[in-house]
């Protein structure tokens, strides 16, 4: 007899010959994105390299990308010392993301002035500042958005230069003494962050509420123009999350993406990302409570309610190790689900661990693409700078994504390390805009 919900898992396998093919086509869509021609992955140019450690000064950050906003101090001595980081945490209100340009870097602005003023500092202060969306970047210190993900819609900002809306909103609020220097994303900042003392580090990727990969790639493959940008290496936002070819997508991810506030698009994040993993758990039980197989064919209403059940509660469920899954039991009774027994308790933890596992797999497949583009046989170690909550708190997350490239790199694949990079995004951004201003 089989194991049950042995149906669901072959739904969300995702074994390596298969890999194999989407590890191929993922360096197709690259090729294809660093040439300007047509590709799921933007390619995005940074004007942005590893850093040399000597970066030096007392720089400001902010770190946009979630309705979490953070602003940073950073004090960098350029001389193998750890950098010192004060920062305060600012929320976002869910109108601010789905405002206009001018009340969401109104908002963001004032965030600046009020660590400033908590802090008695003067300045004037350089800026670093991360954007952790797909940004058309046409220097180190210019970039329009090109669409915004993550459910964010604030009008107003598509097609503009996001640090020109920042500097307005900062001379409106009379902080002209802050100046932004520099733009990156998330993950180049992450990156950036871990290579300050990690020479070994060539890709930076986040695993939080949406999913993204940089890696580190010789200027000479670079098809787009780069204006006046004279290095040799330069790192590249791949924006993975959006890659769309060869993915082991089932019936729950087409259901999931049509639902979605932007269907079509970011088809692997939707697959592997804090936002989603939830929801397809919750999309699984209702399915299988459907066709009876779970909470006798009549499951609580709240498995109708999109969203309710979120990574967090994966997270949870998957670290309950108790036989009858009580800690699941209570959770879900916890929220509202009635008539939770230890059946359904049992199955939706299995179902957060096989969801899970696949998008650990997605996301070391995407990370083994990026890393082996420039070196197949991994004839180097080299670092993933990783950060965010998927990856940090989803029990067995790094296991699972370090178990595949060694199925990968059966003798290798241990060179390639994930290794977590807290604050990267702030620190990143403050060393970006050290080496900028230099
Ligand atoms: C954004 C990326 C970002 C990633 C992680 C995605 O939704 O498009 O720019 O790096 O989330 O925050």
């Amino acid at each position: 007899m089989s194991a049950p919900f042995d149906d669901i898992a072959a739904e969300f396998a995702f074994p390596i010959g298969r890999m194999r093919a989407t590890i191929a086509a993922f360096q197709d869509e690259m090729r294809r994105g660093l040439a300007g021609g047509p590709s799921s992955l933007k390619m995005l140019p940074t004007y942005a390299d590893n850093p040399t450690g000597r970066e030096r000064g007392s720089v400001l950050a902010l770190d946009l990308g979630g309705t979490n906003v953070r602003v940073l101090l950073a004090g960098l001595t350029g001389d193998g010392r750890a950098p010192t980081l004060d920062g305060d945490k600012f929320k976002l209100e869910p109108a601010h993301i789905v405002s206009d340009a001018e009340v969401l870097f109104g908002a963001i602005a004032r965030f600046i002035g009020r660590f400033l003023e908590r802090r008695g500092l003067a300045g004037p202060f350089n800026m670093g500042f991360t954007f952790s969306f797909p940004i058309r970047q046409l220097g180190i210190d210019r970039g329009e958005l090109i669409v915004w993900t993550k459910g964010w819609s604030a009008a107003g900002v598509v097609d503009h230069d996001v640090v020109a809306l920042l500097n307005r909103a900062l001379a409106r609020e009379g902080l002209e003494r802050v100046r932004v220097v520099s733009l990156n994303n998330d993950t180049t900042g992450t990156q950036v962050a871990r290579a300050y003392f990690d020479p070994a580090c060539d890709a930076g990727c986040i695993l939080g509420t949406g999913t993204n990969v940089c890696y580190r790639e010789r200027t000479a493959a670079v098809g787009k123009p780069l204006d006046a940008y004279a290095g040799e290496a330069m790192i590249i936002n791949m924006e993975s999350g959006n890659f769309n070819r060869e993915l082991p997508r089932n019936r729950f991810d087409a259901a999931l993406d049509e639902a979605s506030e932007n269907p079509g698009e970011q088809w692997t994040e939707k697959m592997v990302s804090g936002k989603y993993l939830g929801e397809l758990v919750r999309l699984v039980v209702a399915d299988l409570a459907a066709a009876g197989r779970l909470y006798g064919g009549r499951p609580p209403a709240l498995f109708a309610e999109p969203g309710f059940f979120t990574s967090e509660h994966v997270c949870a469920a998957k670290a309950d190790v108790s036989a009858g899954a009580d800690a699941v039991r209570s959770l879900l009774a916890g929220l509202g689900a009635s008539g939770t027994g230890a059946g359904e308790a049992v199955a939706v933890r299995r179902v957060g661990w096989l969801v899970s596992a696949r998008a650990a797999r997605i996301a070391a497949a995407v990370l083994a693409a990026a890393i082996s583009k420039g070196d197949p046989a991994l004839d180097r170690p080299h670092t993933a700078a990783v950060d965010g909550s998927v990856f940090e708190k989803h029990p067995g997350f790094k296991e699972e994504m370090e178990k595949t490239f060694l199925e990968l790199w059966p003798e290798r694949g241990a060179r390639i390390r994930p290794a977590l990079t807290h604050d990267g995004s702030g620190l990143g951004a403050a060393i970006i805009a050290a080496s900028t201003a230099r």
